[in-house]
């Protein structure tokens, strides 16, 4: 059995890894606020298990709660293979700072930051004594390297993930059975968080139009594309432990 964890399930990159994970011999864990009808329904007709755990990733007391759930070992034990995709995130708060609402501040770092650390905190601790092939994804941005007005939340989540990313991989170096962590960054892809960027005021994110223009020139990835490479690329385990791949280079290698 190949186990997979996957957050921000629900629409978007995550949900389109859902749909490509969704099969004989796969059991996928869903993890999102929302939980959609139709994923479900492809599970049943193709017999496939699929499992949601509807979770405020934002909120870390449920997500200290729901971890014993998430990770238990009884369901964990007869994967060949297990990966967590930490793929939930928000942009928002979009404001300079000054202006940022404390609270949607803290939501931010909590989501984008926060809960893959102690996602990939209790995956490596419950799968310790398996002996098949781990990986932690964390889903990354270019947003990650550089800083943009109005992001300050979403850029400073990014880039400690790359960090928290890094920092797995050099610590699991020095396990026998090593996790292995890779940041993924999916590219401009088009989803709802890029509908929402480009409904959001000038005056708080000064890119806007730039934004608006990618989109009107179909600069965009579907997130079908961006889940189908970075399977491809997972399943073919050749990957340096800690690396940061970007779509946009996979896609233009080959
Ligand atoms: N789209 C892009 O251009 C782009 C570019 C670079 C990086 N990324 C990254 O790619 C990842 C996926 O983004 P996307 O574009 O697919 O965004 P999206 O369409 O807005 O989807 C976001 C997903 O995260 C989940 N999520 C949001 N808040 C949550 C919460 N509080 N608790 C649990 N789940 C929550 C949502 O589920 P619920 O609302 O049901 O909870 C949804 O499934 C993110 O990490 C994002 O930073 C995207």
């Amino acid at each position: 059995m190949h186990t997979i964890i996957v957050t921000g399930a629900s629409r978007g990159i995550g949900r389109a890894i859902v749909e490509h994970l969704t099969g004989p011999g796969r059991r996928v864990l869903c993890v999102s606020r929302e939980q959609p009808v139709a994923c479900e329904a492809k599970a049943k007709l193709l017999q496939a298990e699929l499992r949601w755990h509807q979770l405020d990733l934002s909120d870390l007391d449920q997500v200290l709660a729901a971890l014993p759930t998430l990770f238990n070992a009884s369901r964990l034990h007869d994967s060949e293979r297990l990966w967590l995709i930490n793929n939930a995130g928000v942009l928002a708060p979009v404001k300079r700072i000054g202006r940022i609402d404390p609270m949607e501040l803290r939501r931010n770092i909590s989501l984008n930051l926060m809960a893959p650390m102690l996602l990939a905190n209790a995956f490596v601790e419950a799968t310790k004594n398996l002996d098949c092939p781990r990986v932690v994804v964390n889903i990354s941005s270019g947003a990650a390297k550089r800083p943009i007005a109005g992001w300050s939340a979403y850029c400073s989540a990014k880039a400690g993930l790359e960090m928290a990313t890094r920092a797995l991989a050099l610590e699991q170096s020095l396990e026998a059975k090593p996790v292995r962590a890779l940041s993924f960054a999916p590219g401009i892809v088009d989803t709802r968080m890029q509908e929402e960027l480009r409904r959001t005021p000038r005056e708080d994110f000064s890119l806007r139009d730039q934004f608006i223009a990618y989109k009107d020139e179909g600069k965009l990835a579907s997130p079908d594309a961006v889940a189908a490479v970075l399977i491809r690329y997972l399943e073919a385990d050749a990957f340096e432990n800690g690396a940061l791949v970007d779509y946009r280079e996979l896609t233009k290698q080959g």
